[in-house]
């Protein structure tokens, strides 16, 4: 089918080229968790160091839940946002208090938790759970706008469902983790603003670049 030939064309692509970056070999929710806070703000190269001293610091979810929030504070200096790191520890001590330190599996579940919002429970879900969820950001946005031919104004909150519904359409049944995370590789170093799409694994079956339309898209009024 399409969505089987698409799907051994990107992840082909993404286990030859991906960056070998230190949250991609664990599959730990905590510290998925961690590198997804980290990542909704600030870029890969970034945070990589952050991530290592947070994790090396605070290795586990107990160890964060009891630790000073001044302390904590400390490891997010230079990375700004000051609340998505007090929302994490927050959203930490509820898993280590509420859920016997087990970060839920289901979206319904974990997006009880502070600090999980939509895109991160899917990456969660997906990278460490291997659930099949959607995990939509900019980035993502981008992609399937161009993969799809989606003209929907991406600054509008109601076109976020019209991407996530694509994104389940297509989504890898067999490695939703590797999905999500070619989806973002895609989109962080092919399928940029200005796209390479000369390199790109999945040029065949996207629309945008059939009809020459991949730099006007997405569509995004305002800013
Ligand atoms: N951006 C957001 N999540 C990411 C991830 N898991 N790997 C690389 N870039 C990302």
């Amino acid at each position: 089918s399409q969505k089987e030939e698409f799907n051994k064309a990107l992840l082909t692509w993404y286990h030859q080229e991906k960056r070998d970056l230190p949250w991609r070999r664990t599959s730990d929710p905590y510290y998925i968790w961690v590198s997804e806070v980290m990542l909704q703000q600030t870029r890969v190269d970034t945070v990589i160091p952050y991530y290592e001293k947070f994790i090396a610091s605070f290795p586990t979810m107990e160890s964060l839940a009891e630790a000073e929030e001044e302390h904590v504070l400390k490891h997010w200096e230079g990375l700004g946002y000051y609340s998505r790191v007090r929302n994490l520890q927050a959203g930490v001590k509820e898993v280590v208090g509420n859920y016997e330190s087990k970060i839920p599996r289901t979206r319904a579940e974990i997006l009880n938790l502070r600090g999980i919002g939509p895109y991160t429970a899917g990456a969660v879900l997906s990278i460490a759970y291997g659930v099949p969820e959607h995990a939509v950001d900019g980035n993502v946005m981008r992609v399937f706008s161009r993969l799809f031919m989606i003209e929907e104004d991406i600054a509008l909150p109601k076109t976020k469902k019209v991407f996530e519904q694509r994104v389940m359409d297509v989504i890898d049944e067999t490695d939703p983790s590797s999905f999500n995370q070619a989806i973002m590789e895609l989109g962080a170093t092919i399928c940029t603003p200005n796209p390479r799409c000369l390199l790109c694994p999945v040029r065949d079956f996207c629309t945008a670049f059939e009809e020459g339309k991949q730099e006007e898209l997405p569509v995004k009024t305002k800013k």
